[in-house]
């Protein structure tokens, strides 16, 4: 597969993909509470986006990479787990940090996100990772604009990352998005400057960066679904996601709403 660059109207169908994807989180961030389980907020997701935005959600049966079909709407992911937790029966407790990853389907196109959330209180170091990881994420996307590589982004988020003493997950990366939910290239979230592809206007990526309290190094979870992935020392792991779109002078963030927590003030405005 190739890279797919975003006419006019490629970039409206994903500007409302990444909205609905974007108000899908909004949605669920008051019922995300200790005592509510995945499958229920997984329910409501899917609700939400079929019958109130008549959208698709990307995951339900999705086979990508060769696996089995993924047999939910959302991915939760919770604590040591790195990405790909499957809804299921069991509360979130407090002290619980969850990643929650949307991705929606409308009219074809697609939009990806994730958030994390905190259950009830949590300790010290479950918030600073949360905090550190968003950071990390925005520290790769003020990178994006024509002429810049794919290694520039990776950098920015690595040497961010490992300065406050975490570590960045390597198997999985960021993607370019569109009609198809994986698309070329990866947006690895490690690298050197001046690496790898330069970016051009009309690409559209997600940067979603994986950082773990402890060592970079993941396994399979315990569950053997086929899916779940967590830390290899069972230490916290966080992720943040958005979709972006590379436009003539910089970026603009697709998968931003009302409720999208504020953008770090280290990220120099968009002209
Ligand atoms: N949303 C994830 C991503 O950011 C992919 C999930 S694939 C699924 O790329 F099948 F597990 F949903
Ligand atoms: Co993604
Ligand atoms: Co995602």
């Amino acid at each position: 597969m190739t890279i797919t660059y975003k006419d006019a109207e490629g970039i409206a169908g994903m500007r409302l993909a990444g909205r609905l994807t974007a108000e899908v989180l909004d949605y669920l961030t008051p019922f995300i509470k200790p005592g509510i389980t995945t499958n229920e907020i997984d329910k409501l997701a899917h609700d939400y986006i079929v019958d109130v935005q008549k959208a698709i959600p990307a995951p339900l049966n999705y086979t990508g990479g060769g696996n089995k079909p993924y047999p939910k709407s959302i991915c939760t992911s919770i604590n040591h787990q790195v990405c790909h937790g499957i809804p299921n029966d069991k509360p979130l407790k407090k002290g619980d940090i969850v990643n929650v990853d949307v991705t929606v389907i409308k009219d074809g196109w697609h939009g990806d996100s994730s958030r994390m959330f905190l259950v009830g209180e949590v300790s010290i170091a479950a918030r600073r990772l949360c905090a550190v990881t968003y950071d990390a994420m925005w520290h790769g996307i003020k990178m994006v604009k024509p002429g810049i590589h794919l290694g520039d982004i990776g950098h920015a988020i690595q040497k961010f990352a490992e300065s406050q003493g975490f570590s960045v997950v390597r198997e999985f990366c960021g993607h370019g998005i569109g009609k198809g939910f994986h698309e070329e290239p990866q947006v690895l979230h490690y690298g050197r400057p001046g690496t790898l592809e330069q970016i051009k206007e009309g690409m559209t990526f997600t940067i979603e960066p994986m950082i773990n309290i402890g060592g970079k190094d993941i396994k399979e979870g315990p569950e053997k679904d086929g899916w779940s992935i967590v830390t290899k020392d069972r230490s916290l792991s966080a992720q943040w996601e958005h979709t972006v779109l590379v436009t003539p002078t910089g970026y603009e963030v697709l998968t931003l709403s009302d409720a999208s927590p504020p953008i770090p003030a280290f990220v120099p405005a968009q002209v």
